[in-house]
This record gives C-alpha cells, structure tokens and sequence, in this order.
C-alpha cells in the first residue's frame, strides 16, 4: 500500500475570508480522520508504528507539529467553534459544503447518455431518489425515476424561461455541456449557470474537454469560455475535463474485427480514452462528497491507446489476427473528430482517485462490449 497521499488529498490552508478559513478547518478535520483510519490500515499492511505514519502525513500535508495532546485541543476548539458559528447563523453561514441527506442534486441533461448513467451511478451510490432533481428536454423519458421519488423537471437552455423552475431547491448541479448550439454554446451554457446560481445553487460541477490548458482543438475552445463563465459566475465549480470517450472505438473495433485488417498512421496519437462509465462515476463522486470546490480533473483512461493496441486487443480477445497496413498521414484517428495531437497523449489518476476503483480499460471495455463490435 502506498502511503503517499494523492494530490486530492492535499490540504491547503487559506487566508481569504472567515468562511474559507471555517471551511477549509472543517475539511482538515476531515482529512486528520481520514489519515487515522489510513495511519491504522497502513500499521496493518506493513507492521509500521501508526505514529510513525502520521509523522509522514503531517510532513506531506504541512500540517504543524503538534503532539497528540495538542493536536486534539486544536481539533476540540475548532469544532467548537463550528457548532458555535452554525447554531447561530446555520450552515449557510460558516460557507461549509458538505453533502447532507438534505441536499438536492441537480442533473442538467438527465436522459443523455451520460446524463443517465450518473442518475443510475448515484442511485447505486445510495443516493435516495428524492434528492435527485433530474431536468432534460424530454422529462417523459425519465418517468421510471418520478415513479422512485425523483423531481423530473423540463428545462432547455434556449428556452431560458424554462430554467428558474427547473432549477428550483438544488444546492449542487452537474451541468453536462450540450452538443448543439449552432455557435451559441458557451452563452447557452452561461445562461443556465445564471439561473442555477440566481435559484441558489452552490457548486456546479460542468463536462469540459481534456488538458484544456494546453488544447488548442476548435472543440476546446467552446469549453474554455464555459469554464471562464462558470469560475465568475460567484458558485463553487469543479472542471471535469472529460478526455474522448472510449465507446467511439467500437466502431473501429467492429470494422477492423469484420475486415481482419487496421489501417496505421505513422503520425497517430495514443490518447487517454475514457468510457462514459468513468466519467459518469467521477461525476457521481464530486457531487456527492465535500472537497471538490474549485477543483480541475483530467478524466482519462489509464493507458495511451493508438489503432494498433486496439487491433492488438481486438487479436489478443478474439484470437484472430489483425493485419496492419500502413495508411497515409491521419488515417485512422479518432471515430468521427479525427483529433490529434500531443496535448490528447495524457492519461491521469482521478477516475481512480475520485471513485476508488481503478478506469476500465480498452480489454475491459471491449469484452463488456462484445455484442457491439464482435461479428455474430
Ligand atoms: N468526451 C467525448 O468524447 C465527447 C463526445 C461527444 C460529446 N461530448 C460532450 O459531452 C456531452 C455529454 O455527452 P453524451 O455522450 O451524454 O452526449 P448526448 O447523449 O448527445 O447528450 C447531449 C446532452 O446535452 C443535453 N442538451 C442538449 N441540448 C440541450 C439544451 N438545449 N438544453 C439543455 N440540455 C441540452 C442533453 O440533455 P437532454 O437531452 O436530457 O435534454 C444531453 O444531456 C455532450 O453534450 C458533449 O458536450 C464529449
């Protein structure tokens, strides 16, 4: 077991404002918990002095020096301190955002393909219907989830009138970025930040485009000007910088499978595919735990996948080989973008880091999937 800590687990002490101070102290404490239980699994796994191991956290967490006595006195009179501020001005006021069974969940594009899947991902997390408030163009499709206790409400994003309602008595919200707009989609998308943040929404978590620091795709920059919208739009964000998704290799997969032969551009990129599965499981995560305000995550696979490690998995699954040819400059590519380019080479740790399991990969993606490439 590893005891370095993630760079989601890192703590970083502001100074801004009172509320931020609160806010972050209440995360600390957390996270000392969290060391506690890690420091007792990690004694177990490797027979070291939990002491010893909490020496290790403090140091990788700045956390001040203090003995165990001292250390339970800072704790004591910060949470004192909490229960003080909350009693007297509630929740809302010392700026903490946990996730309480009170809080409802806003997904904005519920019936989409990966609107979906984080309704069933929450669902299966224990996340009661009720908290749920599931908005989409065609609410009908979503009825299965009425029935269960589920607020199925309609909203469309040019249809800005439509969105106060639909909005209404969420605290936090996934907005899943659309896929039209005819040019107007950051404004689409800032309108329905706008409403959200105006019914009082608290954190928006939005579907960007991978390594969007460094992405100079024509894809990217829609997604750059929504993620500027979000950050001054006054809610706390979370950016989760989605890579491409893994299900357009099927069709790939099933037109090499059927032909026996893969077409190999020497110039190719290997990207980070991700499934949906994945993306919608972080989702699911930053919205239902504390401490992803603010927060950017590159949603990737694990491995760098290029047309020749698809044929290889296709060979290695199947047993039947898959001749590769070389093909001119850009064949191949990536289902219907045809992206390229260095900035798609990256793969991360957070599907791992956010959902405690690690990304599917390609082999495992395409053998849950056989029934869409394998021929019959
Ligand atoms: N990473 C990738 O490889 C990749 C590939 C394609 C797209 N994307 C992006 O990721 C998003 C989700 O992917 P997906 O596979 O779930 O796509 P999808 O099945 O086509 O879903 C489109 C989503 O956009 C919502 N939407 C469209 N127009 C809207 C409007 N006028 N107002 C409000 N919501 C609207 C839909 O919500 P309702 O239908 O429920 O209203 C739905 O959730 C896409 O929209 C696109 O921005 C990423």
């Amino acid at each position: 077991m590893d005891p370095v800590l993630s760079p989601t687990n890192s703590y970083v002490p502001r100074t801004e404002n009172y509320r931020t101070d609160l806010r972050y102290a209440l995360y600390a404490i957390e996270r000392m918990a969290h060391n506690r239980y890690k420091a007792l699994l990690w004694v177990v796994n490797n027979q070291q002095t939990e002491n010893q191991y909490i020496q290790q956290v403090r140091l990788k967490m700045s956390f001040p020096k203090l003995n165990q006595g001292s250390s339970y006195i800072v704790i004591k009179l910060l949470t004192s301190l909490l229960l003080f501020c909350t009693t007297l001005f509630g929740a809302d006021a010392i700026g903490a955002q946990p996730t309480t069974e009170a809080e409802k969940i806003i997904i904005s594009g519920a019936s989409g393909q990966l609107g979906s899947l984080v309704v069933k991902e929450l669902l299966a997390r224990g996340v009661a219907p009720a908290r749920l408030i599931l908005v989409s163009r065609t609410p009908e499709t979503l009825k299965e989830y009425a029935v269960q206790g589920a607020s199925v409400r309609f909203g469309d994003f040019t249809k800005p009138e439509s969105l106060p309602a639909a909005y209404a008595g969420g605290s936090r919200m996934l907005l899943i970025s659309i896929n039209s707009g005819g040019g107007q989609r950051p404004e689409l998308h800032k309108q329905a930040i706008d409403a959200a943040v105006a019914a009082g929404v608290r954190h928006i978590a939005y579907t960007s485009f991978v390594n969007m620091d460094n992405n100079p795709s024509p894809l990217a920059a829609d997604h750059r000007r929504s993620e500027e919208y979000l950050k001054a739009s006054g809610a706390a964000w979370t950016m989760l910088r989605n890579h491409l998704y893994m299900d357009i290799l099927l069709n790939q997969a099933r037109e090499m499978s059927a032909s026996g032969q893969a077409a190999i551009a020497l110039d190719e990129t290997p990207m980070g595919y991700v499934t949906r599965g994945d993306c919608a499981s972080a989702a699911a995560a930053v919205l239902i735990a504390p401490g992803h305000e603010n927060k950017v995550y590159d949603i990737t696979g694990p491995e760098l996948i290029s047309r020749k490690e698809l044929a290889e998995t296709i060979t290695a699954i199947t047993g039947r080989q898959i001749s590769l040819t070389s093909a001119t400059q850009g064949a191949g590519g990536s289902g219907g973008f045809r992206l390229s380019g260095d900035y798609l080479k990256i793969t991360s740790a957070a599907v791992a880091d956010l959902t405690g399991r690690p990304a599917t990969t390609l082999r495992e993606f395409l053998e849950a999937n056989r029934d869409k490439w394998m021929p019959q």
